[in-house]
């Protein structure tokens, strides 16, 4: 499922990112690329010990925290520090995989990829290029955003940034853990928990809101590793 989430972060939000930023530490992005994705990616990123990116990082997870919609899209068991990337001057990161398994920086527990989350941070008028281009049976969908929105979607694509032309494109990105591993049960529990958030509380119909309830606690139950 790819997942158009908006207004992750607010303007505030993207004002107090955008100025520490601009000043940040930026480092050659391959130093965090696997041996197939290094030669095709040419961007920058701030080291995951950068102060800059811890601080500016924990913002953007606490946002994700408490965005329903990514809350009950993702169903995150672990969200893993949010890292940021830059590209300009035709900058981009041709098709690629992420990896399954990635380790938790500083600790010494790993997490399983389920899901890839990427919040722009720039307007997609001060930038040509830069779409986010995700492997589908159609060839593909591109996709740019305006800044402060997110994009979810299976870590298990094939997936590009193309170049970027004019400007520059800043986001942050991160990887999500899932309590329901399976791409298509996640999905099933993000409709029906959609379907159900739009029945009116009160009246007749609570009786069968509590068992449609009961229906998706116990689907999320059946599928849910902790
Ligand atoms: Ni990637």
């Amino acid at each position: 499922m790819l997942l158009h989430i908006e207004g992750v972060l607010s303007a505030e939000d993207l004002a107090e990112c955008r100025s520490a930023l601009a000043d940040a530490q930026w480092v050659d992005g391959r130093g965090t690329a696997g041996f197939l994705s290094a030669p095709v990616k040419q961007n920058l990123q701030l080291h995951w010990q950068d102060p800059a990116a811890v601080r500016l990082g924990e913002l953007v997870r606490a946002r994700l925290e408490r965005n329903p919609m990514f809350l009950s899209a993702a169903l995150p068991q672990t969200i893993l520090p949010p890292l940021f990337n830059r590209y300009a001057g035709g900058g981009h990161y041709g098709p690629h995989i992420d990896g399954a398994i990635r380790p938790v920086d500083g600790t010494n527990r790993r997490i399983r990829t389920d899901l890839s989350i990427t919040v722009m941070l720039s307007d997609p008028a001060d930038y040509d290029g830069g779409e986010l281009v995700i492997g589908d049976l159609m060839g593909g969908r591109a996709i740019k955003l305006p800044a402060g929105d997110a994009i979810l979607y299976p870590a298990t694509t094939i997936h590009e940034v193309r170049p970027v032309t004019r400007g520059e494109r800043i986001a942050a990105f991160t990887w999500v853990q899932s309590v329901v591993r399976d791409d298509g049960e996640r999905q099933l529990l993000f409709e029906f928990d959609a379907a159900l958030q739009q029945l009116p509380a009160g009246g007749d119909g609570d009786s069968a809101k509590l068992q449609l309830t009961n229906l998706y606690h116990r689907l999320l139950r059946r599928w849910a590793d902790l």
